[in-house]
C-alpha cells in the first residue's frame, strides 16, 4: 500500500479521532500492527496555531514515519498555510477533514459540513494539493458518504479531489447528518473504489477481524481505517493483521503485556500533556481498557477520582496485578461493537 510513493506498512490505519489519537496513542497503534496514523486534526486558523492545543496536536517527536497530519477549516489560502505550516513542522503527508460531523470545527462550518458545498470543498482541495505539491508532500482526503441520506455526494467529490491531484481518498460509510447514529453502509465506499485510480480507504463500524475481511470484500478498498474499535484495544490491528493474512485468530494478549502497554502510555501520555491535564485525559484511555474486563466499571469509578499520576498508576497496577492473578490471558476480550458503542466525540476533543 502506498501514498503517493510513500510505502506504509501495511494497509490498516488508525482513524483520525480528535482528543484520542495523539503521538502516545498514535505510537502504540503503530507499535502493536497498524501501517499508518493520522494526527487529530489541526486547525487552520493561524491565531491557534501557537495554542498549546495545537501545538500538541503537531507533536510528532520519536513518531515513526510516514508523519501525517489532519488539517481543517473553510478558507482555501488558510488551508494551504497551514499545509506548509505543519510541513515545516515535520508533516510528510496532509490530510484534509471533510469527515468529521461536529457542528462547528475551528468555531465555522468544516469537516463534513463542507460536503455540502462542493465548490468550496475543491477550492480547498486545489489550494493545499499546490502549497503541498511543490514540496513533494502528498494529500488525502476524508470524507464521509455524503450531506445526507438524499445527497451522498462523495462520489463526484472523491472524483473531482482526485482530479484536483488528491493522492489517496478514505470514506466514512455514513452521512453527516447521520453522526455516528445507524450504521455504516458500504456501497459508496465500493462506488467511489470502482470509480478512482488512487488508492480508497474503507472506514466504518469495523471492530472485528472478520468485519475487516467483510469491507474488504465488500468495497475492494486498498485499506482499512478503524478508530473506534481500537479505543482500550489497540492490538486490534495486530489481530485483523494476522486473521487477514492466515485466517486464524490470534489468542488474546497476555493480562500482564496489556498491563505493559497501558503503563507505557499513561507515562507517554504524562510526558505530553503534564501532571493535571494528563491524569484527566488519560482517565477515558484507562476507561476504555478495561470496561469489557472483570470489575472494570467499579474501576473506573473509583480511578476518576483521582488527581495525580503516581496514584493513577498506582490504582492501574494494582487492578492488573490482581486480574494477572486470575487470568493469564486477558479475560472477555470480546470486541464491542463500534456501531452500538458510545464514544462519541467529545465537544472537548472537537473544539479547535
Ligand atoms: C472521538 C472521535 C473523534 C473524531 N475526530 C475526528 C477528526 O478529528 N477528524 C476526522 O476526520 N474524523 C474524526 N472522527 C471520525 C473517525 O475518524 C471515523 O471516521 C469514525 O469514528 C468512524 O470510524 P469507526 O467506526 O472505526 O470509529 C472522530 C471520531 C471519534 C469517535
Amino acid at each position: 500500500m502506498r501514498i503517493a510513493s510513500i510505502e506504509l506498512p501495511n494497509a490498516l490505519f488508525v482513524a483520525p479521532m480528535a482528543g484520542v489519537t495523539d503521538r502516545p496513542f498514535r505510537m502504540l497503534c503503530k507499535r502493536l500492527g497498524a501501517g499508518y496514523a493520522v494526527s487529530e486534526m489541526v486547525t487552520s486558523r493561524r491565531d491557534l496555531w501557537d495554542s498549546l492545543k495545537t501545538s500538541r496536536r503537531a507533536d510528532h517527536v520519536g513518531e515513526p514515519a510516514p508523519i501525517a497530519v489532519q488539517i481543517a477549516g473553510v478558507d482555501p489560502q488558510e488551508m494551504a498555510d497551514a499545509a506548509r505550516h505543519n510541513i515545516d513542522r515535520g508533516a510528510q503527508i496532509i490530510d484534509i477533514n471533510m469527515g468529521c460531523p461536529a457542528k462547528k470545527v475551528c468555531n465555522k462550518w468544516a469537516g463534513s459540513a463542507l460536503m455540502q458545498d462542493e465548490v468550496l470543498a475543491i477550492a480547498i482541495v486545489q489550494a493545499v494539493v499546490a502549497a503541498c505539491a511543490p514540496r513533494g508532500v502528498p494529500v488525502t482526503l476524508k470524507m464521509r458518504s455524503g450531506w445526507c441520506a438524499t445527497e451522498r455526494n462523495a462520489l463526484s467529490l472523491a472524483r473531482a479531489a482526485q482530479d484536483s491531484g488528491v493522492a489517496m481518498v478514505a470514506v466514512h460509510g455514513r452521512t453527516r447528518e447521520q453522526g455516528y447514529g445507524g450504521h455504516a453502509e458500504y456501497d459508496t465506499v465500493a462506488a467511489v473504489k470502482a470509480a478512482l485510480h488512487i488508492p480508497v480507504v474503507a472506514n466504518g463500524d469495523i471492530a472485528t477481524p472478520e468485519q475487516a475481511r467483510e469491507v474488504l470484500r465488500a468495497t475492494g478498498a486498498d485499506a482499512l481505517m478503524i478508530g473506534r474499535a481500537a479505543q482500550g484495544r489497540p492490538w486490534i490491528f495486530r489481530e485483523i493483521a494476522h486473521f487477514l493474512a492466515t485466517g486464524a485468530h490470534l489468542p488474546a494478549p497476555a493480562t500482564r503485556q496489556v498491563q505493559a502497554w497501558l503503563t507505557e502510555h499513561l507515562h507517554a501520555h504524562y510526558a505530553l500533556y503534564g501532571e493535571r491535564t494528563g491524569v484527566r485525559s488519560a482517565r477515558k484511555h484507562i476507561g476504555w481498557a478495561v470496561k469489557a474486563l472483570p470489575g472494570g466499571q467499579d474501576f473506573r469509578d473509583r480511578m476518576n477520582r483521582l488527581d495525580d499520576c503516581r496514584s493513577q498508576v498506582q490504582a492501574v497496577t494494582d487492578y492488573f496485578d490482581e486480574l494477572a492473578d486470575r487470568h493469564l490471558l486477558l479475560p472477555q476480550a470480546q470486541p464491542i461493537s463500534a456501531a452500538n458503542d458510545a464514544h462519541q466525540p467529545e465537544s472537548d476533543a472537537i473544539a479547535a
